[in-house]
């Protein structure tokens, strides 16, 4: 069960409390820091990748891991229609705080509405977990898309980072998918429960789409082997 650990980072800024950052680490690298300002941060502080993706929006809006509510403040001043859910009860809070009118303490398997268009950004996939729990998010999410509806996420191929000197790479061919990692998170010397968190290369999405029956293409490109992608019926 996690501690909720992001959600209490998330409401310290928020009450103006913030005095330290979120540190991360995974399986296959060191610590790393991930700002609180960033988790708030305004259309021009965006990636170009989140800022495409806001503009392709349509229709009636499910932001499905809102965190602070940032995309979703964004698109409700171009006055769309946005459901906002999160998992972690600190992040619907923010979110409400900052003035998102409809945002929902709900895990995205339990969301149950029809939309136009699901937004599932900063490294969308990443809720998936794991490789073979793809489909059943996948198919799930194609359940809550109206007729002409599309799912925008963002993801990274991070096969990069088990580059070793000689330009090779250090992949075990045993092991799982390269881009499910363990995740850890610590705030203010608190430790989270450590998660599963998917980053899936666009191929791969692709062909997972394909299984349950959706269509998946590439939108853009980022600058760091980052990419937007759109999935329909
Ligand atoms: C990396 S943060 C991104 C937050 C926000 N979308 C942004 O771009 O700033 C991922 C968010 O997804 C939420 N989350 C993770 N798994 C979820 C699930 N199954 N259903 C709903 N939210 C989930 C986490 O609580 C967290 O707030």
């Amino acid at each position: 069960m996690s501690k909720d650990i992001f959600g209490k980072a998330l409401l310290d800024y928020q009450n103006g409390n913030y005095t330290e950052d979120i540190i991360t680490s995974t399986n296959i690298s060191d610590e790393d820091t991930l700002p609180l300002p960033y988790l708030f941060r305004d259309y021009a502080k965006m990636p170009k990748l989140e800022q495409k993706a806001l503009q392709l929006c349509k229709g009636k809006i499910l932001d499905v891991g809102c965190g602070a509510g940032s995309h979703s403040l964004w698109l409700q001043e171009k006055g769309f229609q946005v459901k906002a859910i999160d998992s972690s009860k600190g992040s619907v809070s923010v979110s409400k705080k900052r003035g998102v009118i409809n945002a929902e303490l709900k895990s995205l398997l339990e969301e149950t509405e029809i939309f136009d268009t699901i937004l599932v950004l900063m490294n969308g996939t990443g809720i998936f977990q794991e490789l073979t729990q793809v489909p059943k998010y996948l198919t799930h999410l194609k359940s809550l898309l109206k007729l002409n509806g599309q799912i925008l996420i963002d993801s990274s191929d991070i096969k990069y980072m088990y580059e070793v000197e000689d330009g090779g790479y250090w992949l075990d061919i045993n092991a799982n998918y390269y881009g499910e990692l363990d995740y850890y998170l610590s705030y203010k010397g608190e430790e989270e429960v450590p998660i599963k968190w998917l980053y899936l290369d666009f191929e791969t999405l692709k062909t997972a789409c394909q299984t349950v029956g959706l269509h998946c293409e590439k939108i853009t490109d980022g600058g760091h082997f980052d990419y937007l992608a759109r999935v329909n019926l």
